[in-house]
């Protein structure tokens, strides 16, 4: 896949949005400068730290949330290259010790073009890269990698898994996932929802049990117990 490298750009995402190839490539910036997060919210971007984008040409809604799981995948299992212990937080994070090591945001044109943009903290922050949450970085754990090597390493593995079908990879995430059965919160825009984290359906949307009553969930902030 076609690689673009770049100093310092608003963001790999919105770049990749922008580039019109009809060939699936990838764009990585050394820095971001105004680096997105879900929800609008803001991705501390300085340099050290791997941003990089996906741009994928896909079928539709179903193969889009699919890559959401097989990324999340794809970094856990690179991460564990390094003997730690990633977990994988719905919709997209990935934590290492309870703590944000990396999220996903994944953007459409609205057509067929699917962007899935990776941001992992290398460097300890002395800002936080996610307000909502505690975040850790590799530094945290010694290891030293250049982004690059970092996102050839995620890219090799995201390839590897774009071949299985999506419940072997919602199978792979779920081995990893942090929260399963267990009590969770779930903030939505204006209301918190409590209950069982008992799965995920078909279409990756996460089921919460209270007493018996399945609610289907989209989106949202999960939280364990209080909140992080
Ligand atoms: C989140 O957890 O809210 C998602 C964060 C995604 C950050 C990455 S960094 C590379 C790519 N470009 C962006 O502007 N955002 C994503």
């Amino acid at each position: 896949m076609k690689l673009i490298l770049k100093d310092k750009i608003e963001s790999t995402n919105s770049e990749a949005l922008l580039i019109d190839d009809k060939q699936e490539f990838c764009i990585i910036a050394k820095e971001q400068i105004s680096g997105k997060g879900r929800y609008g919210r803001i991705w501390s971007s300085p340099a050290g730290n791997l941003y990089a984008s996906i741009k994928l040409n896909v079928s539709g809604l179903q193969e889009c949330c699919k890559y959401s799981f097989l990324t999340a995948v794809a970094i856990s299992m690179s991460l564990e290259e390094f003997c730690l212990k990633p977990q994988c937080k719905w919709p997209n994070d990935v934590l290492v010790d309870g703590k944000k090591i990396s999220g996903i945001l994944l953007q459409t044109d609205g057509k067929n073009k699917l962007v899935v943009g990776i941001g992992v903290n290398i460097r300890p922050f002395t800002e936080k890269t996610d307000f909502l949450y505690s975040t850790s970085s590799l530094a945290e754990f010694g290891i030293e990698i250049m982004p690059i090597d970092l996102f050839n390493m995620i890219l090799n593995k995201f390839i590897f898994l774009r071949d299985f079908a999506f419940c072997s990879i919602v199978n792979e995430w779920k081995k990893r996932a942090v929260g399963l059965g267990q009590k969770i919160e779930v903030h939505l825009e204006n209301k918190i929802l409590t209950g069982i984290f008992s799965g995920i359906d078909d279409n990756g949307i996460l089921l919460l049990d209270n007493d018996g009553i399945i609610s289907k969930i989209t989106a949202g902030d999960v939280f364990f117990g209080q909140k992080e």
